[in-house]
């Protein structure tokens, strides 16, 4: 595409924060530090984790970039900027996390592959675009379809860049086309971070922001929009992002015997946030000082002040929460916090239950050990 370059080479990569602590180098896969996250609900585009699989993307005409729809649909279309900003504009709070997040922890019990993830690979932001469901009407495909008349049931975005799993091309994944053309679902092509136009590293020029789901499916640097038959064929759609047992190792694994990883399960982390995927608001957060033993229920709240309720509707659903307790503590604890979904999901209790070999969804109790004098957050 003219204007727009997707490079092989790490030569042209954006200029990032330096307290941003750094995984991998290339592709740049970066978390803010712990108190970094925290500070603030909605979190600072700079502080916010960065996941590639490849160089980011120049952009450096933007007339001249576009969106192509096409597959399973009558009639393809190109959609240039000019004509995304033209229709509705919303915005939409959702925390995006990658399934790898805590991977570190979980490398502990016994060794995972995959970048080495602290607890900081999430973020909340407002994002501002259309919603999908707009979009996909405009090529003939109405709001809660399931089945398009060309039989497609998923939506394939298909990015710029050029990805070594991919065996040098492009970042792909796939939704259901009956979450995409539900409007409740909130599935963005975001064009905006924060009020800001989005940045390289996010995604500029547009984005899929897919709410309520694993950061792997809102792909960046967006070049097509498929109508599919079957779900995306892509590397990241099957040979990663699944959830195996603890007895599968690379030996014996099977990947077709398991579906793609969609919503994120629910998960916190001490002094910290607690989110749920698909949707699903936080019921309750317990906290127990003494190893989990007893618990305390936690403050919830997503604007400073004003307390959380789970189902209210003035509540960003899409959005992580925050808590707060204070509890007293003997010389030494060991503070553990987990939280329960408006649907009953309790996170498991150890990592050995839900070990997998690709480290992803450690949604684990989270433990921290503490001397008085010395937290160790
Ligand atoms: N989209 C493209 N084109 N290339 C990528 O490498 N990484 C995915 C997703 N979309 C990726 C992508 C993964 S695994 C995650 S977790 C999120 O983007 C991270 O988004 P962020 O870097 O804006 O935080």
């Amino acid at each position: 595409m003219p204007g727009i370059k997707g490079p092989s080479d790490y030569s042209l990569e954006p200029p990032r924060h330096p307290r941003l602590k750094i995984n991998a180098k290339e592709p740049f896969n970066a978390e803010p530090t712990r108190s970094d996250l925290i500070t603030s609900y909605v979190t600072p585009v700079e502080f916010f984790y960065k996941r590639n699989h490849g160089p980011i993307p120049v952009v450096d005409d933007i007339e001249r970039y576009s969106v192509s729809l096409c597959g399973l649909i009558n009639n393809s279309k190109e959609l240039f900027m000019k004509d995304i900003w033209k229709l509705p504009k919303y915005t939409v709070t959702a925390t995006l996390q990658c399934a790898g997040n805590r991977r570190t922890a979980m490398s502990k019990s016994r060794t995972v592959k995959g970048v080495g993830w602290d607890i900081a690979a999430i973020g909340n932001a407002v994002w501002g675009g259309a919603k999908l469901a707009d979009v996909l009407e405009l090529v003939g495909i109405p709001y809660l379809t399931s089945i398009s008349q060309s039989g497609g049931k998923h939506v394939e975005f298909v990015s710029i860049d050029k990805c070594k799993e991919e065996n040098g091309g492009p970042y792909k994944a796939s939704i259901p086309l009956s979450q995409a053309t539900n409007p409740e679902a909130d599935v963005l092509l975001a064009y905006e971070m924060n009020g800001e136009p989005l940045n390289r590293d996010h995604g500029y020029p547009l984005r899929v922001v897919v709410p309520g789901v694993i950061g792997a499916r809102s792909v960046k640097w967006l070049e097509s929009i498929n109508i599919i038959a079957d779900e995306c064929q892509g590397f990241f759609m099957q040979k990663d992002y699944k959830m195996f047992p603890p007895t599968v190792n690379w030996d014996n694994i099977n990947w077709s015997t398991r579906r793609s990883q969609m919503d994120f399960p629910v998960q916190i982390t001490i002094k910290g946030y607690a989110v749920s995927g698909g949707g699903r608001g936080i019921e309750r957060v317990d906290l127990s000082v003494d190893g989990g033993k007893t618990w305390v229920e936690a403050n919830r709240y997503q604007k400073t002040g004003i307390p959380y309720i789970a189902d209210d509707s003035s509540s960003d659903r899409w959005a992580w929460v925050f808590f707060e307790a204070e509890a007293n503590i003997p010389q030494r604890a060991e503070i553990v916090a987990k939280a329960v979904d408006i649907s009953a999901n309790v996170q498991p209790e150890s990592i050995d239950s839900i070990w997998n070999l690709r480290g992803i969804l450690n949604t684990s109790w989270h433990r921290v050990q503490v001397r008085v004098g010395q937290a160790n957050l």
